[in-house]
C-alpha cells in the first residue's frame, strides 16, 4: 500500500485523509479496493428499502435525502446508477484512466456512470469541496452541502438546500461527524423529521447522538448483525482495534478478529413513524 499503514487516527484507524480530497476518486477507489472494502455494497440494500418504504407515502414518490459524508458519490452511485460497488472498485485500476488528466477523467466518468433523471434528490454533503464537485459533475448527486458542521452551524441558503429532506444516510462517517453535525442538521429542518439511517463500526460510540437526538423525539434502534466493512490495513490497525473493542466490552470473536472492521445499522425514527410500521426487510435486521 501506498501510504504509511501504521499511522493510526484517535479512534485507531489508519489516516485515509490523503485519498478523501482530491479532484477524482482513482486513489480513493485503488486504496479501498486494497481493503477489500464492502460497507457501501452491504448498506445499499438497506438505503433502497427505506425509500420505497418512504415512496409508499408519497403521490409524487420524490425522495429527498442527505448522504452524510458522502465524498466522491459512492453511495449515490449504487443507488443512482446501474454500478455496483465491485464496478467501481475495478474501474481505476485501467491504466488509461490513471494516465487521464482530472478534467478527461471526470468526463468519462460521467458517461461511464450515465445518471438519468430520477425520483430521488441527493444532498452530498462532505468537508471535501473537491469530493463534492466531482460527484455533482457526474450527476451523482443533485446538491451538495460543503463544511464542518462540528464547528459552525448552517447558513440559510445551505438550510433552503437541504429543506424538506426525508431521509438521512451515511456509511463510513459517524466518528469524523458527532452529535454536533447531526443536531444541526435536524434543527436546520425542523418541523421536517427525517429518518434516518447511519452505519458506525463497532469501535465508534453511537450513544451521544442518541441520547441528543431522543430530545427531537427519535427512538433509534440498533442491528443484531454487524456489515462488514473493509480488511485491516495493517497489523496495527487491527491490535489496536481488538483492543479498544474489548476495552468496550464487546467481543472480537468470528468479526474483527477474523481482520476486518464491522458495521451496526442504526436507524433513528422520529415520533409518529412507528417501528412496526417498518417493511419486514428492514425489520429483520433487527
Ligand atoms: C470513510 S469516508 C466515507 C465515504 C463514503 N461515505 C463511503 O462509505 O465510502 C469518510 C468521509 O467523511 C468525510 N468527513 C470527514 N469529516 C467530516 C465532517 N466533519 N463532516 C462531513 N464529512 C466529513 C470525509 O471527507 C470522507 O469523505
Amino acid at each position: 500500500m501506498n501510504f504509511d499503514t501504521t499511522k493510526l487516527d484517535a479512534t485507531g484507524k489508519v489516516v485515509l485523509d490523503h485519498i478523501y480530497d482530491l479532484e477524482t476518486p482513482l486513489h480513493f477507489y485503488n486504496a479501498l479496493s486494497e481493503l477489500d472494502y464492502s460497507i457501501p455494497a452491504e448498506a445499499n440494500p438497506v438505503f433502497e428499502k427505506l425509500i420505497s418504504f418512504l415512496q409508499k407515502n408519497k403521490a409524487n414518490k420524490e425522495i429527498k435525502l442527505i448522504d452524510l459524508g458522502s465524498s466522491y458519490g459512492v453511495n449515490s452511485a449504487l443507488l443512482k446508477s446501474k454500478k455496483s460497488l465491485n464496478d467501481l472498485l475495478e474501474r481505476y485500476k485501467v491504466r488509461e484512466l490513471k494516465n487521464s488528466t482530472s478534467n478527461e477523467l471526470i468526463k468519462k466518468d460521467k458517461s461511464w456512470y450515465q445518471v438519468e433523471k430520477n425520483s430521488i434528490t441527493i444532498i452530498g454533503a462532505d468537508v471535501s469541496e473537491r469530493a463534492l464537485d466531482y460527484a455533482l459533475k457526474t450527476n451523482l448527486i443533485n446538491n451538495k452541502l460543503c463544511g464542518n458542521f462540528e464547528e459552525r452551524t448552517l447558513t440559510e441558503t445551505e438550510t433552503q438546500i437541504i429543506e424538506n429532506t426525508d431521509l438521512i444516510i451515511s456509511t463510513g462517517c459517524i466518528g469524523y461527524v458527532g452529535y454536533q453535525t447531526i443536531k444541526e442538521l435536524l434543527n436546520s429542518l425542523t418541523p421536517k423529521q427525517p429518518i434516518m439511517a447511519h452505519f458506525v463500526l463497532r469501535t465508534i460510540s453511537f450513544e451521544k447522538i442518541e441520547q441528543e437526538i431522543s430530545k427531537n423525539g427519535y427512538k433509534t434502534y440498533k442491528s443484531k448483525m454487524p456489515f462488514r466493512q473493509r480488511s485491516f490495513a495493517s497489523k496495527e490497525e487491527k491490535t489496536s482495534t481488538l483492543e479498544r473493542l474489548i476495552e468496550m466490552g464487546l467481543n472480537p470473536e468470528n468479526y474483527e478478529a477474523e481482520g476486518s472492521y464491522y458495521a451496526h445499522l442504526y436507524i433513528s425514527l422520529p415520533s409518529g413513524i412507528e417501528f412496526t410500521s417498518l417493511p419486514e426487510g428492514i425489520k429483520s435486521y433487527f
